[in-house]
This record gives structure tokens, C-alpha cells and sequence, in this order.
């Protein structure tokens, strides 16, 4: 019927990013280094107001780009977590728990977060075919590194944890159809490159509850837009409950486009608001 291509993502969240103002070099916090490792092994802590933690991990070269996951079962909204994430020329921070406001006067905290991070080597990703980019997972060329802090202005002792975790489908394929979980707290984005005998793609995505989502189709640079409030300053928006939709043509993401000249997209899922969209 037609030649387009069927995907399922139930995307998105609503999280609120907020860059807070403690000062990490506080004389008085110790600074305590921990090696992490890439394959979601969790590292627990506990923390206080004089102690930092750095999560140090090593380098990696697969195509796909990581996930943080925080969470803390003692962190009060009063005194958060601040966790800061270092790419080489770029800082992704949120508090956990993550608040999230529910019209004017409402909001809620969440416990579980989790961002993607960008990929530092998108350029070099996106600048081979689809049939290079998926023959070859790792590559010199896809060279990434990161390390995360945890801090809290809290005089209490309190727990922490925090995975990173490759985020294994990304690179989506025509006519798979892919299913993900999202929270308003986590919300999730993957990569879609146009082969060249594509012209056109018809994203579909179905979602078993009514909760809103926000679904946004960006140009495949960093940063990526996946907050509530930022979703939509780039590229294509919906916004839908059960069921959605969207065509999207190579010419649309041709623009731009001065580092390849194949077009791109980033298919980006955000979240779900509590009530209404
Ligand atoms: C603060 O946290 C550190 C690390 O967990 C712990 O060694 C220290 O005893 C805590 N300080 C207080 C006052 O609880
Ligand atoms: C939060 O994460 C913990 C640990 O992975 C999990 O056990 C719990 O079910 C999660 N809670 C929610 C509401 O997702
Ligand atoms: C991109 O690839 C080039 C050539 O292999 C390499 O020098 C460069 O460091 C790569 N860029 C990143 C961000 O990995
Ligand atoms: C690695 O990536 C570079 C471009 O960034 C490409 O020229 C090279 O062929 C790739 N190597 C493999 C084995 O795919
Ligand atoms: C995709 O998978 C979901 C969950 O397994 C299913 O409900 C849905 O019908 C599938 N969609 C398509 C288009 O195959």
C-alpha cells in the first residue's frame, strides 16, 4: 500500500533541567573518584553536603550513544541531588528528584531519571551511508567519553544510584517496530538516517495509556531538544495521546544541512504530562 516506513515509539517526558548554582568546589567537600563502568552496572552512594562524588568512565567507540539513569529514595525536593554530566565541550545537569509541574499550582517529583546523552561523534556518525553505519558498530571515529558528578546541599546523609547504559536502539531501520517506556522523567530519542532510495517516512507511534505525549522530529545535532519545555524550538512537533503520526521527507531535513550531504533526522520523544496535553 505504501512504501513508507512503520515505527512505534511510545517517547517522551517532560522533565525540567534546571543548572543549579552550588558551588562544587567548595573548599569543605571532599571529592571522591569512582571508575563506573558502560554495561548498567549500578554504583551506589551515600552522600551528604561534604562530599562529591565523580563517576569516572572509560572510553567508548560504539555508534550508539549512553543513558544516565539517577535515582534516589531519600533525596527530599527541598535538598536534591545535582547530577552533572561532562561530554568533552558540553554539560547535560538535572535534579533528582525531578520536578515537574502539573498546570499553575500543581507539581510532581519524581525519584527515577534518566537523559541520553548526545553523541560527541554525531558528525563522524552521520557523515558515513546507512550501510556503513550499520555494517560498522565500532570505529575510531566514534570516540566518546564522559564523567558525572553527584552533589546535594543536604546536611542528611542519603542514597544515590547511577547507571550508564548504551542505548542499543538507536540507529531505527524502516518497518521494525520499536517499543520503549517512557516516564515524564525519562524521556528517550533515536537516529534515523534516510538511505538513498528513500524519499519520505511515515513515523507511527501508538501508546497504550491516555497519557500525553510529545513527539518531536529534530535535525540530527547536539543538543537535542527532549525537555518539555524546550521540544519544540526545533523541527517537527506533535502531540498525542493514543495514536500519531507524521510524514517526513528527505527535503525537510535538507536544510541545514552543510556538514552532509545526505539528510538526517533525529527522532525525538518527549513526554507525558500528567493531565491534558
Ligand atoms: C557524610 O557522608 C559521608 C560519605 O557517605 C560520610 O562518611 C559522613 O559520615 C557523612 N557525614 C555526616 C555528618 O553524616
Ligand atoms: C525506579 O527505579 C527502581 C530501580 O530501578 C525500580 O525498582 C522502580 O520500580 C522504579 N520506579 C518507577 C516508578 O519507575
Ligand atoms: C571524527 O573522525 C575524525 C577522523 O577519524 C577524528 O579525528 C575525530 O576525532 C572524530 N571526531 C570525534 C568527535 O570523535
Ligand atoms: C570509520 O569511520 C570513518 C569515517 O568517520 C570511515 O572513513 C571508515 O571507513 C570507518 N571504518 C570502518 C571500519 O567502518
Ligand atoms: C508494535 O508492537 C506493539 C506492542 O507489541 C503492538 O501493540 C503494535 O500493534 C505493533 N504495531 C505494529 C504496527 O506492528
Amino acid at each position: 500500500m505504501h512504501t513508507f516506513v512503520r515505527k512505534c515509539l511510545i517517547l517522551a517526558v517532560l522533565a525540567v533541567l534546571k543548572v543549579c548554582s552550588i558551588d562544587v568546589s567548595d573548599n569543605f567537600m571532599r571529592v571522591e573518584v569512582i571508575n563506573g563502568k558502560l554495561d548498567g552496572s549500578t554504583v551506589s552512594v551515600r552522600l551528604n553536603n561534604t562530599i562529591e562524588y565523580l563517576i569516572h568512565y572509560p572510553e567508548s567507540t560504539t555508534h550508539n550513544p549512553y543513558r544516565i539513569r539517577v535515582w534516589s529514595k531519600e533525596a527530599l525536593p527541598s535538598d536534591p541531588i545535582l547530577v552533572v554530566v561532562h561530554q568533552e565541550n558540553k554539560v547535560l545537569s538535572w535534579e533528582v528528584p525531578l520536578k515537574q509541574p502539573i498546570g499553575k499550582h500543581d507539581e510532581v517529583y519524581f525519584r527515577n531519571t534518566s537523559r541520553t546523552l548526545c553523541h560527541i561523534a554525531m558528525k563522524n556518525l552521520s557523515s558515513l551511508s546507512k550501510t556503513d553505519l550499520m555494517k560498522h558498530e565500532q570505529n575510531e571515529s566514534f570516540s566518546q567519553q564522559f564523567l558525572a558528578t553527584i552533589t546535594t546541599q543536604s546536611d542528611a546523609t542519603i542514597d544515590a544510584h547511577i547507571e550508564a547504559i548504551e542505548e542499543l536502539n538507536f540507529h531505527v531501520k524502516l518497518n521494525v517496530n520499536y517499543s520503549m517506556t517512557i516516564t515524564c522523567s525519562e524521556s528517550r530519542y533515536v537516529y534515523y538516517k534516510f538511505d538513498e532510495s528513500t524519499e519520505a517516512v511515515l513515523i507511527q507511534i501508538t501508546s497504550p495509556d491516555d497519557v500525553c505525549l510529545a513527539i518531536s522530529v529534530q535535525d540530527s545535532y547536539c543538543p537535542v531538544f527532549d525537555l518539555n519545555q524546550d521540544i519544540k524550538y526545533e523541527g517537527k512537533y506533535l502531540s498525542m495521546t493514543r495514536k500519531g503520526a507524521m510524514t517526513v521527507t528527505r527535503n525537510e531535513f535538507d536544510e541545514g544541512f552543510s556538514w552532509s550531504s545526505l539528510p538526517n533526522l533525529v527522532i525525538t520523544s518527549v513526554a507525558k504530562k500528567l493531565k491534558g496535553c
